[in-house]
Parts: C-alpha cells; structure tokens; sequence
C-alpha cells in the first residue's frame, strides 16, 4: 500500500513498537509499582504476565495490521463482522484519552529537564507548586504536543521510524550509565536486595491485576498500537520475532529503570513506596547531593532520557487516531494530525488543571463507596488504561480466535516465519488468545472497574 507508507527496514519498525512500548510507563510508573506492590514479587508476576499473555496478544495485534492494512477500526471491519468495528473505536478512543493526560506528564518531564539544566535541585520539594504553575506546565504542554505532532506528520518511515531509531539507542546508552552510576553509591545494595530478591507472601490479588494492567500498558496492547503500526510492516517480516525483540526491550527497560531507581532511593534512607512522586520528589534532591557539576549532568542526562522514551510513545498514542481519520474519513495526513492533535490538548486541559490549581477537575468525581474525590487525570487513566485496555486486549484475542479464526492467524504469522504452522509456538499462540487471554483478561477488567469505580476489593 504504497500511498499509506511503511517501514523501511525491520529495525525501523522493531525501534518504533519498542519506542512506542518503552515510555513513562516503564520509567516513571514501574519502578513505584514495584514499591508500591512489595518490591521483588511483583517484577516475577509482572515478567510472567509480560511472556505468557501479553506476548501472544501482541502477536495477534501485528498479525491484524499486517493483514488489513488498516488503522484498528478498518481492520475488524475488514476481518469481521461490521460490529466488530466497535473494539476499534474503544482503541481510538482510548488513544485519545491517554494522550490528553500521558502529554501533561510528559511535559512534565520535559520541565523538570530544563530545571535540572538550571540547577534547581529542590524542584522536587516545589512540585506542588510546580504542577500547578499553569503557564508552565500549559507551555511544555504544548511543546511537547507539537513535537509528537511534527514527526506524526512527517509519516511513517521519514518520521516515525527515524525519530525512533535516533531516540531508542540514545535512550538506552543514557540509562546504563545511570545504572552504573547509581551502583557505585551508598547501599546501593539494599535497593537492589528490594529489588531482585522476592518475598512470595506479598503476592494479593491487587498486586496481581496492578502487574497484569502495568505490562499492558507499559507493552501498548489493547488499544490497537500495534494494530496500527503492523499496518506498515512488510510481509517477509517474521512478526513472531519482531514481538519477541519488542517485550524484551521494554522489560527489559522497566527493569533497568528499577536497577536505577532503588539503589538511588536507598542510598538516600528513603521508603521505595514513595508513589507517583517517586521520580519527581524524590529524585532531583538526590541529584543535589552529588554537587552542582555532576547534578546538573546526571539529572539533565535522566530527564532528556525520560522525555525521549515519552515522545516515541506519544508518537504511536497520536499515530492511532490519526491512522483512522486519514484511512476512513479520507483526509490528508498533515491535516489530520493538526486536527486530531489539537482536540486531544484540549481535552488534555483539565489534566493540567486536575493537580491542586482547579478545585473542581483537583476533586472531580467521588466514585460509589469511596471516602474521597478522585481528581480527573486520575478518572482518566482509570477509565482509559486501566479499563478499556484489558478490555481491549480481551475483545482482540476473542476476535482473533473465535471471529477470524486461528487458521487465518497462523496463515498471516507464517508468512515470513516458514515453519510456524505445527510448531510448539503455533500451540501456545493458539492456546493463550483461545482461552488464557480471554479468561484472564475479562476477570481482571471486572475486578479494576470493581475496584477503580465502586471501591470493592476481593482480597
Ligand atoms: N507503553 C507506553 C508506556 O509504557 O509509557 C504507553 C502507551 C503507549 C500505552 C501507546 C498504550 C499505547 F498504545
């Protein structure tokens, strides 16, 4: 499909699903899962999710893409029944509304960058102040929309693929220095103890659906990413390969920016539960402690870091409706991309204002049997990516499965992995997108929305 462009090389597109995977998700909210859901146990069923069912999903995603051709509601339309469309647009709309608050804390990171450049090492003890400072966080806002929306707008392989395979290798070099850097400090090993070394008893069914909901997120599934990027990918492509370079290089990330993180709160007697502030309180102050010179190097370096693994995912984030505009209403891709990246700002705006500066978006909606308001960014993700995604990811596999059948799966895979049909692989594909995913998937979406909206827990 020569007028919709593609993937110059399998790298490219491997750097760009990876770029799309490797985000906030990994950097900023893994490591405070891990705190938060009992250190070492939670990484175990956190890489058992990522292999054993999320992998497989992923899998089917590419497969669909490939296939069709299409952005995520084209492709079940083509492949199924016309209702089917249906779970695309819970895929585009779930874009949307992660994007709208995923780009204010990606602005934030990009803030917190030119912070460090200026040395203002308390910004973490400002960050109050600093979230709610409207004309800054609207500035880097729009900065960081505009540059999502400048590559989305150059395509696919001019400027997706390019701006990942830039991005991804610098974004991996800067992170094993930070790694190496923080094993030389002070009690670097009791992080690393929390870190690798597990304790079974802490293992409850929230820390399980919280390892299931990070490694969806944090992989892109449920909402047709890949779906859309495999749109782009070319039929000798093994796409079976191509999924597994994908998971490995974002857990593979998440675990490293766990590898960075603990010894870095440890070494400053900090408790690793620290939450959503655990990079944004607690890190610049322990940049301040290595002096002026070497602060400003190692806490630009993490910040540039974490704004380039945040605009590759906002690239894909934007990529999805803008992939659904341009292939079913026909318009121009630049267009588009202005049009759909300026809806999702304002929509994105009472994210900005949902942190302490508007009472009304800082205490937006009490749910049923809960004691306190929830601020609206909150209610976003837990709408977006903790309830459509796993519902997506469910709907995908049974669609894979029961509507367009396994034969026609293992057909597409097979196309550029000779041998896949009758493998061992082929099995456990079949077997995970049959009955693991849909299972565990349907429970687990039932359990958030009990969970998240009625504050009902089964524990
Ligand atoms: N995987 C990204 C992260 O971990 O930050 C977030 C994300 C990107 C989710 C794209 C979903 C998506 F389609």
């Amino acid at each position: 499909m020569a007028s919709r462009g593609g993937f110059n090389s399998r790298i490219g597109f491997i750097a760009a699903a990876a770029g799309s995977a490797v985000g906030l998700g990994n950097i900023w909210k893994f490591p405070f899962e891990v705190g938060d859901g009992g250190g070492a146990a939670f990484v175990v069923i956190y890489l058992a999710f990522a292999f054993l069912l999320c992998f497989p999903v992923m899998v089917t995603e590419i497969a669909i893409g490939r296939r069709t051709n299409k952005n995520p509601v084209g492709a079940f339309t083509d492949l199924g029944h016309k209702n089917w469309r249906i779970v695309g647009i819970l895929g585009v709309l779930a874009g949307v509304l992660i994007l709208s608050f995923y780009n204010v804390v990606a602005g934030w990171a990009f803030g917190y960058f030119v912070e460090m450049l200026m040395g203002h090492f308390t910004i973490g003890q400002n960050f109050g102040t600093f979230i709610t400072d409207m004309v800054k966080v609207g500035s880097y806002g729009v900065l960081f929309m505009v540059a999502t929306a400048l590559i989305v707008s150059r395509g696919i392989s001019g400027g997706i693929e390019r701006a990942s395979k830039i991005l991804m290798p610098t974004l991996i070099v800067m992170m094993l220095g930070l790694v190496a850097y923080s094993f030389t400090l002070p009690h670097a090993i009791e992080g690393i103890k929390f870190y690798l070394l597990p304790d079974f008893s802490k293992i409850t069914l929230p820390v399980m659906y919280n390892a299931l909901g990070q490694a969806f997120f944090s992989l892109s599934l449920g909402m047709g990413a890949l779906i859309t990027y495999g749109s782009y990918v070319d039929k000798k492509e093994n796409i079976v390969t191509s999924a597994a370079y994908i998971t490995l290089a974002d857990v593979g990330i998440a675990f490293l920016a766990g590898l960075m993180m603990f010894p870095f709160v440890f070494s400053q007697g900090l408790e690793p539960t620290g939450g959503a502030g655990l990079i944004f309180v607690t890190l610049p102050g322990i940049f301040g402690t290595l002096g002026p010179t070497l602060g400003i190097l190692v806490g630009a370096t993490f910040f540039l870091l974490l704004s380039f693994a945040a605009l590759t995912s906002t690239v894909s984030l934007l990529e999805v409706p803008v992939s659904y505009v341009v292939d079913e209403h026909k318009v121009k891709r630049k267009k588009a991309v202005g049009l759909v990246a300026g809806v999702i700002f304002l929509l994105g705006i009472p994210s900005m204002m949902a942190n302490g500066y508007s009472g009304f978006f800082s205490h937006f909606i009490t749910y049923l049997g809960a004691g306190k308001a929830t601020d609206f960014m909150t209610f976003i993700g837990h709408i977006a990516s903790d309830s459509f995604l796993p519902l997506g990811g469910a709907l995908i596999a049974i669609f894979a499965a029961y509507v367009w059948k396994k034969h026609n799966l293992n057909e597409e895979i097979e196309q550029g992995f000779p041998g896949f049909k009758g493998s061992l692989g082929e099995k456990y594909i079949d077997f995970a997108i049959t009955y693991l995913a849909p299972v565990v998937l349907i429970i687990i979406f039932v359990l958030t929305v009990l969970d998240r909206f009625f504050g009902i827990n089964y524990f």
